[in-house]
């Protein structure tokens, strides 16, 4: 069963066509970081200008790659939050009028449940076998860092979240404060390689703790590296201040993740989101999980539309539909449940001008 996914939530435009929730038969990204980068972050108004340039493209080349017509496909699923509004307009509107003209269901996937069926593709089919429940997900993303235990598909548990910046977006403004350049993550993770941290720094790097709880806290690690970076000046050893940031997060993410997979007895932890990408946070969980490991490449880590396609499918097979008057969720979280009806309008106060 072949699904279309679509994906426009932040600064990717994204379409794929998947198999079977798995198998990945093409998986097409326009990125628009080069856009952004000279802001420092993403702009929302220029997102989703461009969203609208791209997206037919990106769909008609994800559609010929995969060798695929409008009628070899059974679904299309599209993220409808959570995101920037106008951007997963773009995706929403854009799918519906597919869905309208072709005559095909549609099913409205959130983004954040999507970066965990990143771990239920299995590229071009090697036969692995799909994860198995009850398992840990660690979403560590631009704007989450989310410990959930998935019991079956769609039942979630949140166990804990973060309190204040997500991993993803630490990584980001500890970036521009040491003048590294935009996305952080990437940028950090290069400067960092290869470079040792000292005791003397690494302590002055705080680890929030926060007993009896699964939550993260990354702003005072962000503050304290505001805090060194000021105390530097001119003399700031970008790298080593980088690689300790780095090690602190990663052991803050890791701790809490192999604690919860050992608490709450599952078979397995997936990670995903564009963190998961980072090779210190990939090693060492695998090094300290009480159970396997399971992280996605890193093309599959930060956003993608196959992500989407395999979520979809699974939503799909449980006879779950949106109708044309879904609406963008842009604050959706998990495991809120998203029901495919559109959240209720408050009518706005109209002035009638006299005719
Ligand atoms: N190698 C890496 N190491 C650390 N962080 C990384 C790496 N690669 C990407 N990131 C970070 O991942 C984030 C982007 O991930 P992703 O695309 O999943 O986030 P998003 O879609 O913006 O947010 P969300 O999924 O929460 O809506 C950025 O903050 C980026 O700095
Ligand atoms: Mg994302």
């Amino acid at each position: 069963m072949k699904i279309l996914g679509i994906e426009s939530s932040c600064d990717e435009s994204a379409a794929a066509v998947v198999e079977d929730g798995r198998r990945i038969l093409s998986n097409v990204i326009a990125s628009q970081v080069s856009l952004h980068a000279r802001y420092g972050g993403v702009v929302p108004e220029v997102a989703s200008r461009r969203h609208l340039e791209s997206l037919l493209p990106v769909i008609e080349e994800a559609m010929a790659e995969a060798g695929c017509g409008w009628n070899d496909l059974a679904a299309i699923a599209v993220t409808v939050g959570p995101g920037l509004s106008g951007s997963l307009l773009v995706g929403l509107n854009t799918a519906k009028a597919i869905s309208f003209a072709r005559d095909l269901p549609l099913v409205a996937v959130s983004h954040l449940e999507a970066h965990i069926y990143a771990n239920w593709l299995d590229g071009e089919g090697s036969g692995a076998q799909p994860p198995r429940f009850p398992l840990l997900a660690l979403i560590v993303s631009g704007g989450h860092s989310d410990l959930l235990v998935m019991e079956d598909h769609g039942r979630y548990r949140l166990l804990g979240r973060t309190r204040d910046d997500a991993a993803g977006e630490a990584f980001d403004k500890v970036a521009r404060l040491l003048g590294l350049g935009f996305p952080g993550g990437p940028a950090i993770e290069r400067v960092s390689t290869g470079v040792s941290v000292g005791r003397g720094l690494s302590q002055r790097l705080p680890r929030a703790v926060l007993r009896g709880s699964y939550d993260f806290s990354f702003s005072g690690l962000k503050t304290a590296v505001l805090r060194l970076a000021r105390e530097y000046g001119e003399d700031l050893p970008r790298a080593e201040i980088a690689a300790a940031f780095q090690e602190a997060v990663v052991e803050a993410l890791v701790a809490k993740t192999a604690r919860a997979a050992r608490e709450e007895r599952v078979t397995e932890i997936v990670v995903s989101g564009g963190v998961a990408a980072n090779r210190l946070l990939r090693e060492t969980l695998a090094k300290r999980a009480p159970v396997p490991v399971r992280l996605p490449p890193p093309i599959l880590c930060t956003d993608n539309a196959a992500m989407v396609g395999a979520c979809g499918y699974f939503r799909f097979r449980r006879g779950e539909r949106a109708g044309l008057d879904q609406d963008v969720l842009s604050g959706l979280g998990l495991p809120q449940p998203y029901s495919p009806r559109p959240v209720p309008r408050r009518s706005p106060a109209i002035r009638r001008f006299p005719r």
